[in-house]
């Protein structure tokens, strides 16, 4: 059921929360997946209580703005990704009150509130779906999803060849009221996510009130979920292929990037500008290309777009190089910055995937060389935040943590794992809830256990154990941001001027600084570029020269 609030807070402005116009260009932006930050009423679960309760936690890391992962009303079966009231909380989290206290305290402490937008499905228990499901052929409800009757004689196949992203067909069957086979709906995710009929006006002007009522709410933005599905090809037409992962972000779709997106996001941008403060929207667009992906960010859409061909870069010299290239070309005629992620909820942590051999992708599921992984995350974690733009950090990166590889079939929660074939399945293993402190129960996360279980050894990877600890990853991060911001000239702006650097190093100038990379697995000896500001591994300068240790980032003023 929705809840009402009475007094809905307002915006924060710009001279409130000390960011200046533009904020995002350069914002480094925190994701809190709210299952696994903190839970504040001790039933194993994270919550909104519990990141209010960590709201100090976040300042103090420096970054500008917390992404929440949904909270939304929802039967969970993709962990909230399957929305059910759009406009409710769900009861695991908490309620619009905690909701409401919680943006209001960010905005206090001078953090901004983005929250997740799910525009492509519902769930399976929304309302208007389960009545288009009651109501049976010729619903008028049936109009604003995608309801087919099948192929086959007796409709017995599915409308057309998609496939599920999460594995098997994207088609499902109805039951009639009276009990016989009925028609299929579309779900390009989970049965329980019946992708939305953009093309009905009554879906449009939903999420146009939804965005609304979230403004008002006084959220500084939205991160649109599946931003490049919204609008599916004319006629639902066949792939004609069964091989479609292989195409899945290398090829336009008749379901994916389809250019029909971007009319939704010019109409939305203008709700947006109505707000004081600056409010913005992510793009979640997994496109074939880079430039495909800034199409989604010109200067009447949205405000940015995640780069997930940076997340997908190996660790390695030559490609790091090409992709940040592409990236800042790519956004440059559009005027958006360019954003950086490495790690988030979807994808085998940045610390884990560095561990293995290079080419294995985003989902891995093997540890590999932990020691080896760690090393490289905090220099590809320095090497980020040197990027102009706008920089995502995924909770828990901050403390270097790895994903947990080895969690039993049992415990395993995320959706994809139970459809053969699917496109990841191990999912859990950056979602387990993270340490706060040394000991205690579930380290801290909270007081009565945690819904994935913590591998041991969890508590000294924790916010505690790394408070105050030199070299600690966790300090690193806080040298890092507060860095970015002692020097506003770090994040701004488009470009990096490359630096000649022998085979397997990077080394590019930004106004008053300059940022090394060694990707090799040996120490390399360079010329001293300045002063060290900060390194993800101890260097010793030694006169003119400096060697900078394997697989280590340095940043320098000069
Ligand atoms: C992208 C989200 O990040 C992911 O977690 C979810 O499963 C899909 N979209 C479907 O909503």
């Amino acid at each position: 059921m929705t809840q009402h609030l009475a007094a809905p807070s307002t915006g924060t402005s710009d001279e409130a929360a000390g960011h200046r116009t533009g904020w995002w260009q350069d914002a480094v932006i925190y994701q809190v997946y709210p299952r696994s930050f903190a839970d504040g009423n001790g039933d194993g679960m994270g919550d909104l209580a519990g990141v209010r309760g960590r709201l100090p936690y976040l300042k103090e890391l420096g970054v500008d703005a917390v992404w929440l992962s949904p909270f939304y009303a929802s039967p969970q079966a993709d962990a909230g990704y399957d929305v059910a009231d759009y406009r409710a909380i769900d009861p695991m989290f908490g309620s619009l009150l905690d909701a409401d206290a919680l943006i209001r305290d960010a905005h206090d402490l001078g953090l901004r509130i983005i929250v997740d937008l799910v525009p492509n499905h519902s769930s399976d228990q929304h309302e208007w779906f389960k009545r288009a499901l009651a109501e049976g052929p010729g619903s008028a409800l049936r109009d604003r999803y995608h309801f087919r009757p099948g192929k086959g004689t007796d409709g017995e196949l599915p409308p057309n060849d998609w496939e599920s992203i999460f594995g098997g067909p994207a088609w499902t069957r109805t039951v009639n009221p009276d009990g016989t086979p009925g028609e299929w709906y579309l779900h390009l995710f989970a049965p329980e996510q019946p992708d939305f009929n953009w093309e009905h006006p009554a879906v449009a002007d939903e999420f146009r009130s939804i965005l609304r009522f979230w403004l008002d709410m006084g959220v500084d933005g939205f991160r649109v979920d599946v931003a490049h599905g919204l609008v599916k090809a004319e006629g639902l037409p066949d792939l004609g292929t069964h091989d479609q992962l292989k195409l899945l972000g290398n090829d336009v779709m008749p379901f994916f990037d389809q250019d029909g997106v971007h009319e939704i996001y010019r109409s939305w941008r203008t709700i947006l500008d109505e707000y004081p403060g600056d409010r913005i929207a992510v793009a979640e667009a997994w496109t074939p290309t880079v430039e495909r992906t800034a199409n989604y960010v010109r200067p009447d859409e949205m405000h940015q777009a995640f780069n997930f061909q940076y997340l997908a870069t190996a660790w390695d010299a030559a490609a790091l190089r090409e992709v940040i290239d592409t990236s800042l070309d790519a956004m440059r005629p559009v005027g958006a910055p360019t954003t950086w992620v490495l790690s988030n909820h979807d994808v085998t942590r940045h610390a884990t995937r560095f561990a293995n051999p290079a080419g294995l992708g985003t989902q891995i599921r093997t540890p590999g060389d932990r020691e080896l992984g760690l090393r490289r995350a905090r220099a590809a974690s320095l090497l980020m935040l040197a990027l102009p733009g706008s920089a995502y950090v995924y909770q828990g990166e901050e403390l270097g943590l790895p994903d947990v590889t080895d969690l039993p079939d049992e415990a395993r929660q995320d959706p994809s794992f139970f459809r053969a074939d699917g496109q990841d399945g191990f999912r859990d293993g950056c979602r387990v809830p993270i340490p706060w402190t040394r000991e205690g129960s579930s380290y801290g996360f909270g007081a009565g256990g945690s819904w994935l279980p913590q591998p041991t050894g969890w508590g000294e990877l924790s916010v505690e154990a790394q408070t105050g600890a030199a070299g600690s990853t966790l300090e690193l991060y806080r040298a890092a941001i507060a860095a970015r911001r002692a020097h506003p000239g770090l994040g701004a702006g488009a470009d990096v001027r490359w630096l000649e650097a022998p085979a397997g190093l990077l080394s590019f100038a930004r106004p008053g600084f300059v940022c090394t990379v060694n990707t090799t697995g040996a120490p390399v000896r360079i010329p001293v570029q300045g002063t060290v500001l900060l390194s993800s591994a101890p260097v010793e300068t030694d006169g003119d020269t400096v060697e900078l240790p394997a697989d280590t980032t340095v940043w320098w003023t000069v």
